[in-house]
C-alpha cells in the first residue's frame, strides 16, 4: 500500500489563487487528486482554473467567500451533488489589514479596531466556518481532514502585526480543539491539524519584507537572521507537510500544528 496514495481524493482549497493555496492546488493536482478551488472572486478564479487544466482535467472551482456562512452552504450542496464526499479541507485564506498593523511610526494605542476585527474574521472565522460548513458533510461519512494555515506569529510575538498574530494564536487552539471533538464525537477518520509556514515571500508581506529593487527591508533581514537556514521559504517546500496531512500516512495524526520554517521556531535568536 502507498500511504502517501491521495489520487481518489476530493480536496478543497480556499484562498487556492494566492501564493501558498495556489501552490498547495498545483501540487495536489499533479499528484492526481481532485482539487476544488474556492475564491471569492470570479475572474481570479476562472483564470486559475483554466492554468491548472493544462496540469490535469481533476480541477473545478466554485466562487465563495469564506465568511459567509450561506455561500459555502450552497458550495457545500453543490460539491455533494457532483462529487458525494469530501475528503479534505485546506483552509488557506487569509490576509492582514494595514489598521491592524502598528506601523514603524506608531504604537499599539493607534491600532484601528475595527480593522482588526476585519483581520480574525477572515483568518480566524474564514477557517471556522468552512470547517463547520464542510467538516459536517465529511462528518456524515465519519471520515476526513482539515488543515489550516498557522504562523510563526501564533506562538510568541512578533511586532507589529498584532491583530493577525492574535488570530493565528485563536487557528492554533481552534485546530487543538476541533480535532478533540471531531475524534471523540465522529471517530478515529476525523483528523484537524495545522501547518505553520515560517516566512515565505506572499502577497500579503512582499511589502514588508522587500524593497523596489529586491533587497531586503530591515524587518526582512532580521527574520532572516532568525532563520537558522539563512533565507526565505520557498512555496512549494510546504507541499511536503500537506501531502503527509492529506493522506493514509497521517492517519493517526490529529491536533498538531507542524512548522515549515527553515528553523525559526527552534532557535532563541542567540
Ligand atoms: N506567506 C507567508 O509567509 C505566510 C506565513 C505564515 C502563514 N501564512 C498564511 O498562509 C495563508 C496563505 O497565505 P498567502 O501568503 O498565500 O496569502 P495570499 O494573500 O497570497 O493568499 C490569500 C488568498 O485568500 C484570498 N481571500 C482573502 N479574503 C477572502 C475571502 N473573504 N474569501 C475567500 N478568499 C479570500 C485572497 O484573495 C488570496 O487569494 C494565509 O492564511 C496566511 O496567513 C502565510
Amino acid at each position: 500500500m502507498n500511504l502517501f496514495n491521495i489520487e481518489n481524493k476530493i480536496i478543497l482549497v480556499t484562498g487556492s489563487c494566492g501564493v501558498l493555496g495556489g501552490g498547495i492546488a498545483k501540487y495536489l493536482l499533479e499528484n492526481n487528486a481532485t482539487v476544488i478551488l474556492l475564491h471569492y472572486k470570479e475572474a481570479p478564479l476562472l483564470e486559475t482554473i483554466n492554468t491548472f487544466k493544462k496540469i490535469s482535467n481533476k480541477v473545478a472551482g466554485y466562487v465563495c467567500n469564506v465568511v459567509e456562512e450561506k455561500s459555502l452552504q450552497e458550495v457545500a450542496s453543490k460539491i455533494m451533488d457532483t462529487y458525494g464526499k469530501i475528503d479534505i479541507l485546506i483552509n488557506a485564506a487569509g490576509g492582514n489589514k494595514p489598521g491592524a498593523t502598528v506601523g514603524p511610526n506608531q504604537s499599539v494605542f493607534d491600532v484601528d479596531v475595527e480593522q482588526f476585527k476585519q483581520v480574525v474574521d477572515l483568518n480566524l472565522f474564514g477557517s471556522i466556518i468552512p470547517s463547520l460548513v464542510f467538516g459536517k458533510q465529511m462528518a456524515k461519512n465519519k471520515k476526513g481532514a482539515i488543515i489550516n494555515l498557522s504562523s510563526m506569529a501564533a506562538d510568541r510575538a512578533i511586532t507589529r502585526i498584532m491583530g493577525y498574530s492574535a488570530s493565528k494564536a485563536a487557528i492554533d487552539n481552534f485546530t487543538k480543539w476541533m480535532s478533540v471533538e471531531l475524534a471523540q464525537k465522529y471517530g478515529d477518520g476525523m483528523r484537524v491539524n495545522a501547518v505553520a509556514p515560517g516566512f515565505f515571500i506572499g502577497n500579503q508581506n512582499r511589502a514588508l519584507l522587500t524593497n523596489d529593487d529586491g533587497s531586503y527591508t530591515d524587518r526582512g533581514n532580521t527574520i532572516i537572521k532568525n532563520t537558522p537556514m539563512n533565507r526565505f521559504g520557498e512555496a512549494d517546500e510546504l507541499n511536503g507537510a500537506i501531502h503527509y496531512l492529506c493522506s493514509e500516512a497521517s492517519k493517526f495524526v490529529t491536533g498538531i500544528v507542524i512548522p515549515v520554517d527553515g528553523g525559526f521556531s527552534a532557535f532563541s535568536g542567540v
